[in-house]
């Protein structure tokens, strides 16, 4: 990776291994340390006492969500607070069913089997998962061509914890057979002042009280960016010989990531330009919208939009993506004046 990708790379924050294995060390491991998604945090706690008590699996647990704000850290605090093995991995994982069947034919019981991005199983894998999800037994084929006949087998008892960005692509069968489907939240500026404060410990920084809040409110909801804005900080603070990220730090170094007051990066900027340059303000249809950023369509939909919609300022529509007047407001142009006619003039 070099530094332009870095730079760049902020809200993408799963594109990078190496970023990956420094957020495990930062990667809360009880419940007590998993900081706001407070609804989804009680009731989790509930049902994991209630299944620890009867000494049973915990139901299958579907946690959907935007990148970055803890889905993967729940599975494994899951799995810690049960007392149990966690076993990950992820969809594209899974090739074949006997992947499937290599994996659950060697579990413990009431392991924590996580799936991550589990919209993209392939059909003959979620057919296989169905029935060890809903009667702990396998499929299993022997033989060939005419002389093959399925088998059988049974399996311990275990929890599916099934991650997704995208709610929508699950198909209506595997979704039913989730007993505990939470729904994520972006967090709020507070929580993520507090873990920001915690990871600042974790790394050994120390960070005030306001600088903190100014990251926050520049971390789109989502603790992933708020660890990396972190970490951009304690370099900016460290080049200028202090051991402490105070709000000029974090002002100049949000200025040097071209990174704005509500968060956004150049990259969004542009998604909004492009849809009031290119398509007089929209609708535009996702896939012409990333055609013309030259982004693909799972990083549009996956790592900008959900911010965008959630700060107001892009609207999904069943005929394509519209900016808001907000948008407008936010960019600095005067919707008023702004139709479809001037709008070249105003912008090239
Ligand atoms: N509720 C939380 N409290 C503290 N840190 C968190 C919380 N949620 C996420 N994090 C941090 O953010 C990083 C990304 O979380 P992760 O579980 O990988 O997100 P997801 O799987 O939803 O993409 C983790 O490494 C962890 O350090
Ligand atoms: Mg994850």
């Amino acid at each position: 990776m070099n530094e332009n990708e870095d730079f760049s790379a902020i809200v993408r924050a799963d594109v990078n291994i190496s970023y990956d294995e420094q957020d495990n060390s930062l990667r809360p491991q009880v419940l007590k340390d998993f900081l706001g998604q407070t609804s989804v945090k009680n009731n989790l706690s509930t049902f994991i006492e209630a299944a620890k008590q009867r000494e049973d699996s915990l139901d299958h647990l579907l946690l959907i969500g935007p990148p970055g704000l803890g889905k993967t850290t729940l599975a494994q605090i899951t799995a810690h607070e049960l007392g149990v093995d966690f076993k990950p991995t992820s969809a594209p994982a899974l090739d074949k069913p006997k992947d499937l069947a290599g994996i659950l034919s060697t579990i413990t019981p009431r392991t924590v089997f996580f799936i991550d991005e589990i919209h993209r199983l392939k059909p003959a894998i979620e057919e296989m998962l169905y029935i060890a999800m809903e009667d702990f037994e396998l499929d299993w084929i022997i033989g060939q061509g005419s002389a093959a006949r399925t088998v059988r087998i049974s399996i311990p008892p275990f929890t599916l914890v099934g991650a997704t960005t995208k709610a929508g692509s699950i198909s209506s069968p595997l979704r039913s057979r989730f007993g505990i489907i939470p729904r994520f939240e972006f967090y709020k500026k507070e929580e993520l002042a507090s873990i920001i404060k915690r990871s600042a410990s974790i790394i050994n920084v120390s960070v005030n009280d306001d600088a903190a809040l100014l990251m926050s409110s520049c971390a789109r909801g989502t603790p992933r960016v708020a660890n990396r804005l972190l970490r951009r900080m304690r370099d900016f603070a460290q080049i200028k010989n202090s051991r402490t990220i105070d709000i000029d730090t974090v002002k100049e170094g949000l200025a040097k990531l071209e990174i704005d007051e509500i968060g956004l990066e150049k990259y969004d900027r542009e998604i909004l330009l492009s849809i009031i340059n290119n398509f007089g303000g929209g609708p535009v249809g996702a896939e012409t919208l990333a055609i013309s950023i030259g982004e693909n369509i799972d990083t549009l939909e996956d790592y900008y939009e959900p911010y965008l919609i959630q700060c107001g300022l892009l609207q999904r529509t069943p005929r394509g993506r519209i900016v808001t007047q907000k948008a407008y407001a936010h960019l600095g142009l005067h919707v008023d004046k702004v139709d479809n006619e001037n709008q070249k003039d105003l912008f090239n």
